[in-house]
């Protein structure tokens, strides 16, 4: 199928690894000019590095904090003076922390919310004006299963999740007449280096082993196994696409049949 993305310009956060370097290199397959950001410029160089080999494709690495002030808008003029446009807005960063509900600080909510919740909304804030300008826009926010469906050692990330949610629903209104579309991607337990981290700290904190903690997470999914970064990867490409022009505010859960609400 032509998903008629050749010379697109997509922006992705979080890109330097998981679910937004996968995109990224699934986007360059079909012909898109990258703006990748992340905070660690190594990593971005190397993927950016290996894109160009494997597809040809132009990157540009972006190395930014979006918790700093004004980061977004660094990245979106940085993305904006090179390719001229933004087509494609992909909010993949984000790195909540898990545990028991009673014991997580502060801190641990405030880092959630600041990446994630308001990393998404400068961002989508940042670039949504140049979309609207250019009558064209495509935005998927990368959320999360448990924003339907809040996880007991996940609270903060659910929580961030279910905000992210009511965003992405909430801005449909205001883009449809600009021919501006923004969806979620629900992915449930996905094995990318976030994913291995959780898990790590989870058995670390409840003195229980790695595959214990992930086992009561496998024993949740009909499925029965976690998501590869590819199969959310594919879904995030066709949200980018035209193909999925009509659909907007909806959130696709990928979870592996987990989350069971049918609305
Ligand atoms: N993996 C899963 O099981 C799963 C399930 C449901 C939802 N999700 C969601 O999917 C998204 C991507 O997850 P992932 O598994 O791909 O995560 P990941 O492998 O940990 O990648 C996170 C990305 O975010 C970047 N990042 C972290 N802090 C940042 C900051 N302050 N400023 C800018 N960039 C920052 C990281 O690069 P640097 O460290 O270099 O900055 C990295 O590129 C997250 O929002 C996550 O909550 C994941």
């Amino acid at each position: 199928m032509d998903l008629k993305l050749n010379d697109k310009v997509a922006l992705i956060t979080g890109a330097s690894r998981g679910l937004g370097a996968t995109s990224a290199r699934l986007l360059a397959k079909e012909g898109v000019k990258l703006a990748l950001t992340a905070r660690t410029k190594a990593e971005l160089d190397a993927l950016a590095e290996a894109i160009r080999a494997d597809s040809g494709a132009d990157v540009l690495p972006i190395p930014m904090d979006l918790t700093a002030p004004d980061a977004s808008e660094a990245v979106r003029d940085a993305a904006l003076s090179a390719y001229g446009r933004i087509d494609i807005l992909i909010n993949c960063a984000g790195a909540s922390q898990g545990g028991v509900f009673w014991e997580i600080p502060d801190r641990t909510w405030a880092e959630s919310f600041e990446l994630k919740v308001m990393g998404t909304i400068r961002m989508m804030r940042a670039v949504i004006p140049s979309m609207i300008e250019q009558k064209y826009g495509r935005i998927v926010n990368v959320v999360g299963n448990t924003g339907l469906q809040p996880s007991p050692r996940l609270i903060p990330g659910s929580a961030a999740n279910a905000a992210l949610l009511a965003v992405t629903r909430g801005v449909v209104e205001d883009l449809a007449p600009h021919n501006i579309v923004a969806n979620a991607v629900n992915p449930g337990p996905t094995r990318t280096e976030r994913w291995i981290t959780l898990m790590n700290r989870l058995a670390q904190s409840s003195g229980r082993t790695v595959a214990e903690v992930e086992g009561d997470y496998k024993r949740q999914i009909p499925r029965g196994q976690l998501a590869e970064p590819e199969e959310i990867g594919g879904l995030i490409v066709f949200l980018a696409s035209d193909k999925a022009a009509n659909l907007t505010g909806a959130s696709l859960t990928a979870d592996g049949g987990w989350n069971k609400s049918i609305g």
